[in-house]
């Protein structure tokens, strides 16, 4: 018999239990939140008298629905007040012993129709199923965080789940207003398998000093349309329970990019773990003042393109655009010999082109991303002065200076390429098919379109060289361009949606 779900227990009323309540709230159904202790059943309360009294000055809420939505959520911290729940939703910290205490009590104390749902990130459903003497009646059901905010839900079956379970809790989903998207028990699931190696990789290019903090953030949020920079999010989602699910995927799949990057091990350590302790990569620090430094002086610019061993470095006409802008915008541009700044716009690497120089310091690289941004890529012998002044005069040309090392993608290219290239690793795999893919990204991430559509847009070819380039440049085996996207290049296809319709 399909199940009403009418009356849900959350477990665990942290930043993600909070939100999952009060998305059940809002949807008409009442709630049993259950804490461990009274101090911590109290900040439940707050976080969701916060986040509702936020919608009620915003004017989303009328203080009559707040009133009304706060009133279905009772609160508590016995377990066995969720004793005629129909469904229960376990948002308690990631770790496998206490998920599977926490499911032997609530097999004990739950009617024996009850669901048992976990919102577990990277964690077995199938194994904390196994603890349950109804393994047939437990799922996923991961929210994202904001939970009031993200659409997407994905729903996770088991091999044990019963036929049908895992679309009547679709139906609940939806009747949350929210999109589900049904997968099977993997690590990190959709958008964690795809999301955390990204954000991760982003950490380890940190390390690595490509550019900084701050603008490999703005470079991804305002180049490559993130509603979120990298460690902006990271720092969301919580570095600890970040470290966990690349720990999950790690354990899974042996993938030296899925091992967490030392930093957020030595943040974790520290207790730095993002929002939810006030500092992670980001906070505590006195803003950067960009405006301080760059001032273009009366400079001569030369203009090149890029020249690239492989011949993929040229941007076609980009140069050329890009030196016309100059001249509009009261530049005037000369030959290398005589310039002052030499800027090689150019998609790869421009040290072999700063070494034929008479002057190699005076030598920058520039990529165009989008319609905002500009990377500025210094080779090891790029003076400090020109990428000074090359940054000012982008930003007189209304771009957004992003300051990086020589190296292939940039910052953009490195994350995005290979970001785009797991996706199709996973459709390939034949877990998840490119419409759930792109659904699960656009709507847990805010991503502005999701991975296929964002291949498409970009270029199969595009992504294709520039993986070939970072696999050059690293020699890490997950940059090498997935067989199906080579194929599509190769076969002369343009849109790899064409395969999904
Ligand atoms: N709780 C409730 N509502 C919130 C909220 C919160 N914590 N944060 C933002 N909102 C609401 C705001 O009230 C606002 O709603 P209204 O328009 O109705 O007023 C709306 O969200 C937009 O908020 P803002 O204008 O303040 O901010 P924004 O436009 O910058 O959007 C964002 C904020 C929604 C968080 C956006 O930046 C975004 O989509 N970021 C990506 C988040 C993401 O990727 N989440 C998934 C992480 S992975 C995960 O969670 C899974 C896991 O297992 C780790």
């Amino acid at each position: 018999m399909a199940s009403t779900f009418e009356t849900v227990g959350v477990v665990g009323l942290g930043t993600m239990g909070a939100g999952i309540a009060e998305v059940f709230a809002r949807a008409g159904i009442a709630v049993v939140g259950v804490e461990t202790d009274p101090g911590a059943l109290e900040r439940g309360r707050g976080h969701l008298e916060g986040s509702t009294g936020r919608a009620l000055s915003r004017g989303r809420l009328t203080e009559a629905e707040r009133t009304e939505i706060l009133g279905r959520v009772a609160f508590t911290t016995s377990l066995e007040d969720l004793s005629d729940c129909d469904l229960v939703i376990e948002a308690i910290p990631e770790v496998m012993d206490f998920k599977r205490a926490l499911f032997t009590d609530l097999d004990r104390v739950c009617k024996p129709s009850a669901v048992l749902a976990t919102n577990t990130s990277s964690l077995s459903v199938t194994a904390i199923a196994a603890t349950t003497t109804r393994p047939g009646r437990v799922v996923g059901m991961h929210f994202f965080n904001p939970a009031p905010v993200m659409r997407l839900v994905e729903v996770v079956r088991t091999v044990s789940t019963e036929d049908g379970l895992a679309e009547e809790v679709a139906g609940l989903a939806r009747r949350l207003g929210k999109t589900p998207v049904t997968v099977a028990d993997r690590a990190g699931f959709v958008v964690n398998r795809l999301l955390l190696p990204y954000l991760n990789h982003a950490a380890a290019l940190l390390e690595q000093g490509l550019s900084t903090r701050d603008d490999i953030d703005t470079a991804m949020r305002l180049g490559a349309g993130f509603p979120m920079g990298p460690f902006a999010l990271l720092d969301l989602i919580g570095l600890d329970t970040s470290y966990e699910i690349c720990e999950a995927l790690f354990r899974e799949s042996r993938e030296r990019r899925h091992a967490p990057a030392p930093v957020l091990r030595e943040l974790v350590t520290a207790g730095l773990l993002g929002r939810k302790s006030g500092r992670g990569f980001h906070g505590e620090e006195p803003p950067a003042n960009p405006s301080s430094e760059e001032k273009p002086s009366a400079s001569t610019v030369a203009v090149v393109g890029g020249t690239a061993a492989n011949g993929t470095g040229a941007a076609d006409g980009a140069a050329e655009a890009f030196a016309e802008r100059l001249s509009a915008a009261g530049f005037k541009t000369t030959a290398v010999e005589d310039a002052d700044l030499v800027v090689a716009v150019s998609r790869t690497p421009v040290i072999e082109q700063a070494v034929r120089l008479p002057h190699p310091a005076r030598l920058v690289g520039l990529n165009l991303v989008g319609d905002q941004v500009a990377e500025v890529a210094s080779t090891v012998l790029t003076s400090p002065g020109a990428a000074q002044v090359a940054r000012g005069l982008l930003r007189i040309l209304g771009r957004t200076a992003v300051s990086c090392r020589d190296r292939a993608g940039f910052v953009v290219g490195a994350l995005l390429h290979p970001h785009l290239n797991d996706a199709v690793r996973m459709y390939e795999s034949g877990y998840a098919s490119m419409e759930d893919i792109d659904t699960a990204m656009r709507l847990g991430c805010g991503y502005p379109a999701g991975p296929f559509e964002m291949l498409d847009r970009l270029g199969l070819e595009t992504v294709r060289d520039g993986l070939r380039a970072l696999y050059a440049e690293y020699r890490d085996p997950s940059f090498a361009p997935a067989p199906l996207l080579d194929q599509l290049v190769t076969a002369g296809v343009r849109s790899i949606r064409d395969l999904s319709s």
